[in-house]
């Protein structure tokens, strides 16, 4: 057994789902050009799954960054094939979707990346905070819900690749 706790269920992070599309629904209302840029690989299921619950206009594009090796975080986060991302991102409203929100490092040198790309406006959206002080506060506009501090596996979240599958997030035993 690789996981010993059910932290959130699947009917959890469906209900945790629809509250952020809600949210969403309200501050996008009518926009019909929102670039949604989903951090890969985690966030994917998340992404996928919000987006079905929208009721504005929004485009996901997928970006590749890593920062983790096993249980560990880098403390490096990087954006991988930065390619054509000056022109997708310029003049656009960004929301930068994540999986979670742990040390903070990810989501700040990816929106001080992406800042140096003028987009119109830029937000952020992660499905889950860990509750331990974070190394870099990042200003996450919306979040779906706190868990304590552990590491997590399922719904995207994966050990060195695996258990992304897992239709609830659990923590991590070795
Ligand atoms: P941060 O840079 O430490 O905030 O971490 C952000 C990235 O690390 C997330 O996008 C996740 O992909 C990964 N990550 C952070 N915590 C966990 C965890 O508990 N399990 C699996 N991946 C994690
Ligand atoms: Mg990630």
């Amino acid at each position: 057994m690789v996981y010993d706790r059910i932290l959130v269920s699947t009917e959890q992070l469906d209900a945790c789902v629809t509250r952020i599309a809600q949210r969403l629904n309200v501050f996008y209302e009518g926009h019909e050009d929102i670039l949604g840029l989903v951090i890969l690989e985690g966030a994917r299921p998340f992404a996928t799954d919000l987006a079905k619950k929208l009721t504005f206009g929004m485009k996901l594009e997928f970006l590749k960054a890593s920062s983790y090796k096993g249980t560990e975080s880098t403390g490096k986060a990087k954006i991988e094939d930065r390619r054509h991302l000056p022109e997708k991102v310029e003049g656009q409203h960004i929301l930068l979707i994540d999986d979670i929100y742990d040390t903070g490092l990810t989501l700040t040198a990816i929106l001080e990346e992406l800042k140096q790309y003028h987009p119109a406006s830029m937000k952020t959206c992660v499905l889950l905070e860990k509750e331990h002080p974070h190394r870099k506060e990042v200003p996450v506009d919306f979040i779906g819900m706190k868990i304590e501090d552990a590491f997590v596996i399922g719904y995207g979240l994966d050990y060195n690749g695996l258990y992304r599958d897992l239709p609830f997030i659990a923590a991590y035993q070795e």
